[in-house]
């Protein structure tokens, strides 16, 4: 690449990148995840723990964003706080997340919420969760309560990755791991999160100012020579559902980290020693972004997209700049080619909690000490600052 690529600038565009509540905040205890990671035996690496402490430092977090001239900040409000029992709304923690809103609009940041990313509350999990009877009417009353502590909030997320949480309940219903680790997604689950979806996006339209859609984990799928049709039958189930039901949606989020290639017996190619790999084991794979976007775009008639997650963990924060910076030139020419994209939130803020995987994985553009807090922004903020007021792209 020698040319400057042009992208639109700020405040024309969403420049800004996302978090998740679990993944940042510190002792979620009233969450399923909480429990998992201290079930004995369990298979997380270690637990979350105080996490990044951004719970009580999320004004420290949204000032480094917005000073590097980021204008958005994606962060979800967590379900186990503000019920931590049935029912029984806490109007101390919703107070809380709407200071967060205030913190973001007093810098300038457009908050982007997340409703639900991943975690559930433990005496939802523990009857079921989105398998039980009552799930869409359970996560409705809970989508109803936050919807007071939306004003001026102008984009939410109602659902993060729902084909992923549909994936780990196939893997965790049925053993038909195929040989990528990854069960086909559950039915039931994906219907029950699409009808959850639906009625969130409902009550999202009925405030009038908000613009709803949900987060898809888009996988590029691709097909090794003479595997076309075994591709589209691995992906089919993975995605369609998915990426239909977006249709009616405001945006449809696109989360794009890699690529998967399927061959001709129709499971995932396991890629050689050559391919360079990232601190999560996923193939370095900067051009994912542009081909999801295409792919998003094709499949849902056009619906606009919002980058809700690309990123890659790493230890190496100058490899960073170079994934950011060839996603980016993906994401231009699909918009050259008319994608319609009205934002870039890279994953993530921080350093932070990976699941399982613990705090390992770093995809942050600021790095966190885990044991005083400090937070030191990393060149690559800087960057993505600089491109964001600029709309330009260094070569
Ligand atoms: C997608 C998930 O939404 C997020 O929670 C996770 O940390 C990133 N991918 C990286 O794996």
């Amino acid at each position: 690449m020698t040319d400057t690529i042009t992208l639109p600038a700020a405040p024309d565009f969403l420049w800004g990148a996302s978090t998740a509540a679990h993944q940042i905040e510190g002792g979620n205890v009233n969450s399923d995840w909480w429990a998992k990671e201290h079930q004995p035996g369990t298979l997380c690496a270690e637990s979350s723990g105080d996490a990044v402490d951004s719970y009580h430092r999320y004004g420290e977090d949204v000032r480094l964003l917005a000073d590097a001239g980021l204008n958005a900040y994606r962060f979800s409000v967590e379900w186990a706080r503000i019920e931590p029992a049935e029912g029984e709304f806490s109007r101390a923690q919703l107070d809380h997340y709407r200071r967060m809103i205030d913190t973001c609009l007093a810098a300038g940041v457009t908050p982007i919420v997340t409703l639900l990313h991943f975690t559930l509350p433990r005496w939802f999990a523990e009857r079921g969760g989105w398998l039980a009877p009552d799930a869409v009417d359970t996560y409705t009353r809970y989508v109803e309560t936050v919807a007071t502590i939306l004003d001026d909030v102008h984009q939410v997320v109602t659902i993060n990755e729902p084909n992923i949480t549909s994936m780990m309940l196939g893997a965790s219903r049925r053993t038909n791991l195929d040989a990528a680790g990854l069960a086909a997604p559950d039915q039931e689950a994906s219907e029950v999160q699409a009808k959850a979806h639906r009625r969130a996006v409902e009550i999202m339209r009925s405030l009038g100012h908000v613009r709803a859609g949900w987060s898809i984990a888009n996988q590029v799928f691709q097909a090794a020579p003479g595997a076309d049709e075994a591709r589209d039958a691995y992906a089919w189930p993975r995605e369609d559902f998915f990426l239909e039901v977006a249709r009616d949606d405001d945006f449809v989020g696109v989360q794009s980290y890699l690529r998967t290639i399927i061959g001709t017996d129709g499971e995932p190619v396991p890629f050689g020693d050559d391919v360079e790999k990232t601190l999560t084991g996923w193939e370095y794979y900067p051009q994912a972004l542009g081909e999801a976007l295409e792919y998003s775009h094709r499949i849902t008639g056009g619906v606009p997209m919002l980058v809700t997650e690309n990123g890659m963990a790493t230890a190496d924060d100058a490899r960073r700049i170079d994934y950011t910076r060839d996603a980016l030139a993906g994401m231009a020419r699909a918009m050259d080619a008319g994608c319609r994209v009205e934002g870039y939130l890279h994953w993530s803020l921080l350093d932070n909690y990976e699941w399982m995987s613990g705090f390992r994985p770093t995809f942050g553009l600021i790095a966190v000490d885990r044991s005083t807090f400090v937070r030191t922004p990393k060149p690559s903020l800087a960057w993505l600052g600089r491109v964001a007021r600029t709309g330009s792209l260094p070569a």
